[in-house]
């Protein structure tokens, strides 16, 4: 599309918001125009685009007008209002939020695992939850080549994942630590800096939260293995940015570990740091800023003849969130 397409961000001032912008910007995606939206409190503020500011619009039918592709990262119910109005505006909603992705009407796409299922969208594309983008994309190789039979992932996630309000609560925290003071916390349930907190989202009635259901349900549907028995726990972590996930799998062949490094290896996205004797491995404060998960510490897993055990982290803000959701607008017009 020579003449490039008019995109908008709904979310625009927020942590994934903000990072789509940067993705655009370093993939050089045709962007003819932007427009970029956020709650009614930002309305006039600026977001900055290819250098120049852009100015927050209210949120109205006609500011959707010729909009041909939206990305929406303004949580679950601004997404189940805005994406109906953006779709019947002629656009293409990307959605980052939980609102769609389970819905059998909308794909939920990771580029580099089920790109075909983007042909059957009806106006919107969901992007996977930003720990199962992480999770999902070493586990598509050795389903591969295996065929997973169960999956056991224990997800460490960054407070990014929870948007700015988690970023300054640990920076508040931590920076009120040093001088010898406590700060209560303001978004998190619980005190986050120099501490672990085992429960992300609500709790569901089976004891699982919603962010571990979303690991479950979202990696059978992407894989499109809808029976898989996945087992998950997410725990909040203080670090700033990528998520980190443990995982174990059972295949129903099994896959060595040398195998699994050279699967790991060659597929799109993934990069392999498994060096022990090196102390080489995946860490955050590594891995932030790359558009690539990385996998280290592949090895057998001891209590089962068939299991394979392997970490991965990946910057959750981009291949999690914005440089996913960009990767399917290039679908759209590749
Ligand atoms: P605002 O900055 O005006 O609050 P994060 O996930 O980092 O917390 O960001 C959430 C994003 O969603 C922000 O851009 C925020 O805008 C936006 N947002 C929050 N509530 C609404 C709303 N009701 N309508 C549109 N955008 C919203």
């Amino acid at each position: 599309m020579a003449s490039g397409v008019t995109v908008a961000a709904v979310g625009a001032t927020g942590a994934a918001g903000q990072m789509t912008l940067r993705i655009l910007e370093e993939r050089k995606f045709p962007v003819r125009e932007l427009r970029a939206f956020a709650s009614e409190r930002s309305v006039g503020k600026t977001v900055t685009f290819r250098g120049e500011p852009v100015r927050i619009q209210r949120i109205e039918p006609a500011a959707f007008k010729g909009v041909e592709i939206a990305f929406c990262s303004a949580g679950s119910a601004q997404s189940k209002e805005y994406a109906p109005m953006l779709v019947k505006a002629g656009a293409t909603v990307i959605d980052k939020s939980n609102a769609f992705r389970m819905d059998p009407d909308v794909p939920l796409v990771v580029p580099e695992i089920n790109p075909h299922a983007v042909r059957h969208h009806r106006g919107i594309i969901a992007s996977p939850n930003c720990t199962t983008i992480v999770a999902v994309m070493p586990l598509k190789p050795l389903h591969d080549a295996g065929g997973l039979r169960r999956v056991i992932a224990t997800a460490y996630q960054a407070v990014s994942g929870a948007g700015v309000n988690g970023i300054a609560d640990l920076r508040e925290q931590t920076l009120a630590w040093a001088r010898g003071e406590t700060l209560a916390p303001r978004h998190f349930p619980h005190r986050i800096a120099f501490n672990l907190i085992p429960a992300i989202d609500r709790f569901e009635p089976n004891g699982y939260t919603g962010e571990e259901m979303k690991l479950v349900n979202e990696t059978r549907k992407i894989l499109e293995t809808p029976d898989l028995p996945i087992a998950a726990t997410s725990v909040r972590v203080p670090v700033f940015t990528c998520h980190s996930v443990a995982v174990t799998v059972e295949t129903e062949t099994k896959l060595a570990p040398e195998r699994a490094r050279a699967l790991i290896e060659r597929f799109p996205g993934l990069r392999l740091w498994d060096d022990p004797a090196q102390e080489r491995y995946p860490m955050p404060i590594d891995v932030e800023g790359q558009d690539e998960c990385f996998v280290g510490r592949i090895r057998e897993d001891l209590s089962s003849p068939t299991g394979l055990c392997f970490w991965v982290v990946g910057d959750q803000l981009r291949k999690g969130a914005a440089t996913n959701a960009v990767q399917i607008a290039e679908l759209l017009l590749g």
